[in-house]
């Protein structure tokens, strides 16, 4: 397997707290904390980088690095039962990094431009939409991400 730099991007619907009962609030917090807190662990140590997208309902997720460290991590992410109907939208040679500053960057839906009001209707794997999607995520994460660096 080639060490040069991979994005998988997937979409799938969250199975936290629901987001619009206040009094959840905190608990939400805790639990993308908790998601977070691994992300930055593993990803450092493995060499991943990437965005998370949370929407309240749906994730988007973009982990790039190479290719065997990409693999692991996405084969326990898509087990995780923090969510379901994980469906991977794009895996392919990434050129660069997007995201090189972040072991895992976490984005609420209101800095993110250009993407689908929500991920409920998801494109098959391997499908020319799949890829069109999943290359849109990656441009729009990037982009916010960017944004708020230049913030
Ligand atoms: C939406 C979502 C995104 C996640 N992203 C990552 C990630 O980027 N890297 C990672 O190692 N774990 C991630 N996790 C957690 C993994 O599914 C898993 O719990 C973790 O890798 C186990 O690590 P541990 O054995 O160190 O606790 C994510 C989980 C969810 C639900």
């Amino acid at each position: 397997m080639s060490d040069d730099i991979y994005h998988l991007a997937y979409v799938s619907d969250a199975l936290l707290v629901d987001p619009s009962e206040s009094e959840q609030q905190e608990l939400l917090e805790w639990q993308l904390k908790r998601i977070l807190d691994a992300a930055h662990s593993n990803n450092s140590a493995a060499g991943v980088t990437g965005a998370l997208l949370f929407s309240g309902q749906h994730f988007a997720q973009v982990l790039e690095g190479p290719q065997a460290a990409i693999n692991e991590r996405y084969r326990l992410i898509s087990q995780d039962s923090r969510h379901n109907n994980v469906t991977p939208l794009l895996y392919e040679p990434a050129g660069e990094r997007q995201f090189a500053d972040w072991s895992m960057a976490l984005c609420g839906a209101e800095e993110v431009e250009n993407l689908p009001e929500n991920f409920q209707v998801k494109p098959s794997p391997g499908s020319l939409e799949a890829g069109n999607l999943g290359r849109s995520i990656v441009a729009s994460l990037a982009a916010a991400i960017g944004k708020r660096q230049n913030a």
